[in-house]
This record gives structure tokens, sequence and C-alpha cells, in this order.
């Protein structure tokens, strides 16, 4: 019996020495491979730590993607702290440090760059645009030579009184032509066709800016003083001397006692500040239906090649505008009465101008917009 007790009490010693002995493995190597993965886990903290510091930023993008990866919602280092449950006790709060001072690493030197980068927004990748930098100089154009020259009459007559007015250039057949002493039936109608619109018999691209005088002397009470630039249109043919749209500058000048002697004086101080003391300049007697006597100013222009033959007909003098005392005719039309008033009124032409100033012997040029030709006049004031 006593044999028997012995033999039961060591086998049950001796099962429960093995099942210690397994329980003490078990711990040893769970122990062991906890102790293994913290120290991965470590491991890994410091690699992201040494990377974030090493990654380079030096333009917006690259700053946004540094952005995404450590200090946006989905972060790496974010992840990292799900880990904390894998390490052991004694080191979490070690660990719990170290992710803080990545975490804080990550974020300063996102800040650090943030503002660099917005600071000095010329970075040299050309991604950032610094509004400071100076801009790519624009060339600058040049005026029209019509532009050129209908400033320097406008300047011109603007010392002496005379104050612009611009007007339509779809005008009606009464300020065109009939206020202008040029019935429906008068042959001088045919010297100015033009370009009627459509379905209409009384509106019409006007044909010369003498219209703008019934329009002022329907709507102002002498005395009246003013120069009227703009466009004209007429139905010619096109060739080097002609065009079916020019320019014109309308003047006109009622007043009391307004004389023939006044517009010379006028006309002539015109001329001379215009081409200078030694142009040659003539007035000689011609015939408008609107204006009593009459004349036309020519400027010489010479006549020395071919091309000087073409442009003035062979006579060597180019004209430059129409004048004469307002016919009282127009005065009654437009309610002015001419025993109280008198005027003189002139017409030029602009393109010829531009022509006689800068040597320019075809008017079509002046139309075309070639660049080449139009970039002559850069730096003509
Ligand atoms: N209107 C005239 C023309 O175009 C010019 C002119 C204007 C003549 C004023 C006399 C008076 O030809």
């Amino acid at each position: 019996m006593q044999g028997f007790i012995f033999c039961f009490y060591k086998n049950v010693l001796r099962h429960c020495t093995s099942e210690i002995i397994t329980i003490l493995y078990l711990y040893t190597v769970f122990n062991h491979k906890h102790i293994k993965m913290s120290v991965e886990i470590f491991a890994k903290v410091q690699t992201v730590l040494e990377t974030l510091k090493a990654e380079k930023i030096e333009n917006a993008q690259e700053l946004e993607a540094f952005r995404i990866r450590y200090v946006g919602s989905k972060n790496e280092i974010k992840a990292l702290f799900g880990e904390i449950k894998n390490v052991d006790n004694e080191r979490k709060k070690e660990f719990g440090q170290l992710l803080n001072d990545v975490k804080q690493a990550a974020e300063k030197k996102y800040e650090l760059y943030n503002t660099e980068l917005e600071n000095n927004s010329g970075d040299q990748s050309g991604n950032g645009l610094d509004l400071t930098a100076p801009s790519e100089p624009i060339p600058s154009g040049s005026r029209h030579p019509v532009s050129l020259v209908l400033n320097r009459i406008i300047n011109i007559f603007e010392r002496i009184g005379f104050t612009v007015a611009e007007e339509r250039e779809i005008e009606d057949d009464w300020h065109n032509f009939t206020a202008m002493n040029t019935p429906e039936d008068h042959p001088a109608r045919d010297m100015q066709d033009t370009f009627y619109l459509k379905d209409s018999t009384t509106e019409l691209l006007r044909t010369h800016t003498s219209s703008v005088q019934a329009r002022i002397m329907t709507t102002q009470k002498p005395p009246i003083r003013i120069i009227a630039p703009g466009r004209v249109y007429r139905n010619e043919t096109i060739s080097s001397r002609s065009h079916c749209q020019f320019h014109q500058v309308e003047g006109l000048y009622i007043d009391k006692n307004v004389s023939f002697a006044d517009m010379k004086q006028t006309l002539l101080y015109f001329a001379r500040e215009m081409y200078g003391p030694q142009a040659e300049i003539r007035l000689r007697p011609s015939f408008f239906p609107f204006t009593e006597p009459s004349a036309e100013m020519d400027v010489y222009w010479g006549l020395k090649n071919d091309d000087d033959y073409r442009i003035t007909k062979g006579t060597g003098w180019l004209e430059i505008l129409g004048c004469g005392m307002v016919d009282p005719n127009v005065l009654i039309n437009c309610g002015i009465d001419p025993e109280e008033y008198s005027g003189f009124a002139f017409g030029m032409g602009i393109e010829r101008q531009a022509m006689l100033q800068f040597k320019i012997t075809d008017i079509r040029q002046l139309f075309e917009n070639d660049t080449r030709f139009l970039k002559q006049f850069s730096g003509v004031i």
C-alpha cells in the first residue's frame, strides 16, 4: 500500500513538473517575443523620425506631400499610436513620449517650410508665383498716323478757343444734305454718293463732318466755336489717293460780325502751326452748296518723282481743306438769324495731312493695319 501511494505521488509530481516546465517555457517564449516586438516598434518609430527629418521640401507640391504623410488627418504617425498596445508595460511611457516627439517634429517642420515658402513664393522650381518680382516688359505700341495728326490739329485749334464736338457717323438725310443747302434734287449730292442703311432711304453713313454743323446749330445758341473730328464715308473707288472711308475735322465759328478775313487768318495760323513758317500755302476759290463764298486750301507737296505727280495730279499741290462763309440758307435751316449772325466753316481731310507729314504715298496703307508700316510711328508723339 505504501509502495502504491509513493508510486502515485511520484507520478503526479512528475506530471506536474512537466506542466510547470511547459508553463515556464511558454512564459519565457512569450516574454521574449514581446520584448522583441517592442524593440521592433521603437525602431520603426525611429525610422519615421529620421525619414521625416531628411525629407526635402523645396516647393509647394513637396510641402503638400509632406503634410499629407506626416501632419494630415490620416498621417503615418497616427497609425503608430495604435501600436502602443504591443509595447510592454515598462516601456509604454517611453514609447508615448517618443511618438509625441515625432509628431511635434513633423508639425514644426511643416510650419517652418510653410512660412518660408509663403514669404519667398518665387521658389526656384517656378511653381510659386512671386507677386513682388518685376514683370515681363510689355512692348509698347505706336499711335496710328491718323491719330497723331488728329491730335496735333485738335491741339492747335484748342489754343485759339475751339472746343471738340463729336457726333454720330450714322446720319439722316436732313443733317447730312438738306440742312446743308443740298436739297434732294441738287446735283452736288452726286459728288458725295454714300452708303445707305438697309431698307432706309433716309439713314446713311455721313459723307462729311459738315452734318455736325447742323447738329450743333440746331441745339446751341451762338457764339459757337467748335471743331468736330470723325470718320466719314463715300461710295468711291479705292485708289492710292482716295478711299471709301476717311477722317475729317470740321470747324465752325458763328458769332456777330465774323468775316472772311477772320477765316483766312484762322486758317493761316493753323497752316503755320502745322507745317511751319517755310511751308507754301495757297487759298483758291471753290464751290460748296453750304458756303458762300467758298475756297480750298492747298499745301505744296513737291513735284520731283512719279509719286509726286500721281499724288498731286501733276500740280505739286495737295488740297487739305474746303472752307467758306456759312451760307445764309444753312443758318436759316438751323434756326439762326443771318441778319444777326455770320460765320465761317471748314472741313479738312486727316489722311491727306498724314500723307503730307509723313510722306506716305498710298492712302490705303492707313487702313491696312500692317504692323510693319505702323511700327515706324513708334515714338512719335
Ligand atoms: N464738307 C466739305 C467736304 O467734305 C468740306 C467743307 C466743310 C467745305 C465746311 C466748306 C465748309 O468736302
